[in-house]
């Protein structure tokens, strides 16, 4: 009796153990770790021709007929053009000590090298960016966020001309000589595997084709190792910053337990991130994709070989969900269920199940896979369904939402506890915004925004996320420890 009642005591004790250890904690984090919010110019900015900025191939895409499931476009999208203070004070009252953002390459540069520079576009980021840091959060910028000044697809094509590798050069040098003095985090390309397959496979992105997405991808690849050359010979000495890429990462779970869909597994994963992270890592493409695609996927020459040997100080991850990969019948297929059991809970987004353990597994394979790169979570979150049946009560009490994010945090310590080196981690996003091809019909925002009025507010999810991170040593203004952060 005695011995029995002893082994349940411990049973309970172990237990408690194991569930207070699991439970999500900021102190679990590095205090040198950032933790911020994440959006982009298109999608939050607005003021899409005002003060001398140019068209982009989104602002054209946008305005065809039947690209944007409401019609939608981004032209006003969150007005933060004139509404950064409010939002950077939002921010601030979060707590977070980073904030993920991208500038508008045609606000900077409203003909790409074809023309001069917008004062008005520098202006606007300087403002952005000297806001930020006076309530102590980290600018965290993205060179290019899926938008092109429409002047560079006229001219000749965008992607599919090396040409853009110079233009895009002159872009990130103009960035980093104008802001690189206070941004210590550069991120040149966010997902180009989406635009790539998006803009030239599938054709729901612009420029909308059917061809070529592995030339668009050699001169994003390309165009990245400029920039990120430009930035370690000429700048990252002076301002002591760091540059990475981030890609868009579904975690991939084999169908049958059988050696070949293990191995399609890892196929897949060539495909979508080693296509960019081989080269930029190793020098070139993986091997799966040069036996499949053969003379369909460009070479580096030997020269671009060594600019490619400069390697990444970080690697983005954009992270939200899992799917299985494998043979069904006679082709290769991504499902979302195994013997009719879905892999984890739907989402308003189409082909987006929660899968918490999704972000654990990705985080270690990528550490393993790339020499243990410091990471960045770059976008992490969860989709609303909104539309004029929705009550805005229902958007603000989002408590889906905050379990996705303790779960997938959570999962996220795992990969930390196991030896990743996690330096940052962004929630997509900080406001409700015009999400692609969506449009407003879908809602990530922490913060709900009534788009008749552009009144913001606090979602459950932002209430649940400042309380997280409310503990003394993550309060902004430590800047001891947020320099030591890379
Ligand atoms: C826009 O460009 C014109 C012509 O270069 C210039 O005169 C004007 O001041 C610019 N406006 C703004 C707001 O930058």
């Amino acid at each position: 009796m005695g011995e029995r009642k002893g082994i349940l005591l411990i049973t309970l004790f172990l237990n408690f153990i194991t569930f207070s250890a699991s439970k999500l904690d900021v102190t679990q984090f590095p205090p040198s770790f950032l933790f911020g919010t994440a959006t982009s110019s298109y999608q939050i900015e607005g003021a899409y021709l005002e003060d001398n900025k140019s068209l982009s191939n989104w602002d054209v895409f946008t305005h065809l007929q039947g690209k944007i499931v409401d019609g939608s476009n981004g032209d006003i999208a969150c007005d933060h053009y004139h509404k950064y203070e409010e939002d950077i004070e939002m921010m601030h009252s979060l707590g977070v000590n980073a904030y993920r953002f991208s500038i508008s390459w045609s606000r900077v540069l409203p003909r790409g090298r074809f023309g001069g520079i917008n004062p008005s576009g520098i202006q606007f980021y300087n403002n952005l960016i000297n806001q930020l840091l006076v309530k102590g959060i980290q600018p965290f910028v993205t060179l290019n966020h899926y938008d092109v000044p429409k002047e560079l697809e006229d001219q000749y094509g965008a992607w599919l001309n090396a040409e853009i590798q110079e233009d895009f050069g002159y872009f990130a040098e103009v960035c980093f000589e104008a802001f690189g003095d206070r941004v210590k985090y550069w991120v040149t390309f966010n997902e180009p595997n989406e635009v790539a397959k998006k803009g030239y496979e599938t054709g729901e992105y612009p420029p909308a084709l059917h061809s070529q997405p592995y030339v668009a991808a050699h001169n994003m690849i390309l165009s990245h190792a400029i920039a990120l050359h430009i930035y370690k010979t000429k700048f990252q000495e002076k301002q002591g910053g760091s540059i990475g890429i981030v890609l868009s990462m579904v975690w991939y779970e084999p169908l049958k337990d059988t050696a070949e869909d293990y191995s399609l597994v890892q196929s897949t994963f060539d495909f979508e991130i080693g296509w960019f992270l081989d080269p930029l890592i190793y020098g070139d493409y993986p091997n799966e994709m040069r036996k499949h695609l053969g003379p369909k996927l460009p070479t580096f020459s030997a020269k671009e070989k060594e600019t490619l040997q400069l390697g990444l100080d970080f690697i983005g991850i954009n992270h939200y969900k899992s799917l299985y990969v494998g043979r069904c019948g006679v082709s290769y297929c991504k499902v979302a269920e195994r013997n009719g059991i879905p892999i984890g809970k739907d989402t308003p987004m189409p082909g987006s199940y929660v899968v918490p353990e999704g972000m654990e597994k990705i985080v270690t394979y990528i550490s393993k896979t790339y020499n243990n790169t410091p990471i960045f979570i770059t976008e992490n979150g969860l989709s609303q369904k909104s539309d004029d049946s929705t009550s805005k009560e229902e958007l603000l009490d989002d408590t889906d939402r905050i379990d996705y994010l303790d779960s997938y945090l959570t999962f996220l310590t795992r990969a930390m506890r196991k030896g990743a080196d996690v330096r940052g981690y962004f929630v997509w996003s900080f406001i409700d915004n015009f999400e692609w091809t969506f449009g407003y019909t879908l809602r990530f925002g922490i913060y709900h925004v009534d788009y008749k009025t552009q009144k913001r507010t606090p979602k459950s999810s932002a209430k649940w996320f400042k309380d997280f991170l409310n503990v003394p040593r993550l309060q902004p203004g430590r800047e001891d420890e947020k320099s030591k952060a890379i």
